[in-house]
């Protein structure tokens, strides 16, 4: 369970994030919506460590993770899929996910074809170096490192980002199938219609604030207010 309150971040005198509370219990899908600099990055990034946030209290399991380095949220099981899918270029399919193997919680053979299980494409591709890869393949990659921690919470930073839409619903699938499969996520995303369709629960950022939660079913059913607020 992770279990975030009053959460505050800030980039110099740029207040990214205020005040804001939400939690994601475990395997549930729980996604962020929200424009352009609502502070949804902002947010993943201070729960997985790599921005330190000036107030309020992070909470994994009932352990506070707020104030730990980065290193250490991700030995209690905390992974990121940053924005921008960040692979590792020279190194080959199958050197990029040993790597993160070493960086989670022990490694685990059988997650190696776990993960190319749920991508077939980078099984095919094992041999071949990241930076070769397509945008859509480096996603993939970039979930799959993620997956080798065995983290207890993926958090995901807009993974359909600049993707076409036969790969997005590619990547969608397998975030389906990993929490079909009991794995917490918390998705941050822009394209709400779609992340509507998978989620449990979705939070609505807009300037730093959360202005609206609630079920896919209710945050539907309030459509035009959300449209407005990710207008
Ligand atoms: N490194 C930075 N330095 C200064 N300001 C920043 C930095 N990163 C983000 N900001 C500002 O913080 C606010 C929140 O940004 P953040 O990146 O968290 O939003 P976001 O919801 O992820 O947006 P996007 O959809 O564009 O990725 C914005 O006003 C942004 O300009
Ligand atoms: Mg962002």
């Amino acid at each position: 369970m992770l279990s975030v309150s009053a959460l505050c971040a800030s980039y110099g005198a740029i207040r990214a994030v205020d005040t804001l509370d939400l939690e994601v219990a475990p395997a549930r899908l729980v996604t962020i919506l929200g424009a352009n600099g609502a502070g949804k990055s902002t947010t993943l990034r201070s729960i997985a460590g790599l921005h330190r946030p000036i107030a309020g209290s992070i909470r994994l399991d009932g352990v506070e993770i707020g104030r730990l380095p980065t290193h250490r949220v991700v030995q209690r099981g905390v992974a990121l899929v940053p924005e921008g899918r960040m692979v590792v270029a020279p190194l080959t399919v199958a050197e990029n996910l040993s790597l993160s193997a070493f960086a989670g919680r022990g490694v685990e053979g059988d997650m190696l074809a776990r993960v190319y299980d749920l991508f077939p494409r980078l099984a095919e591709r094992r041999s071949q170096v990241a930076g070769l890869l397509s945008g859509g393949e480096q996603q993939m990659l970039a979930i799959g490192r993620a997956m080798m921690t065995r983290p207890r919470l993926l958090l995901l930073d807009e993974p359909s980002m600049g993707l076409a839409p036969a790969i997005v619903d590619q990547v969608f699938s397998a975030i389906v199938a990993l929490h079909r499969d009991g794995q917490s996520i918390l998705l941050v995303e822009q394209n709400a219609e779609i992340t509507l369709e998978i989620c449990d629960y979705a939070y609505v950022m807009r300037r730093g604030r959360i202005v609206a939660a609630g079920t896919p079913e209710s945050l539907r059913a309030a459509g035009a207010v959300l449209e407005a607020y990710l207008a």
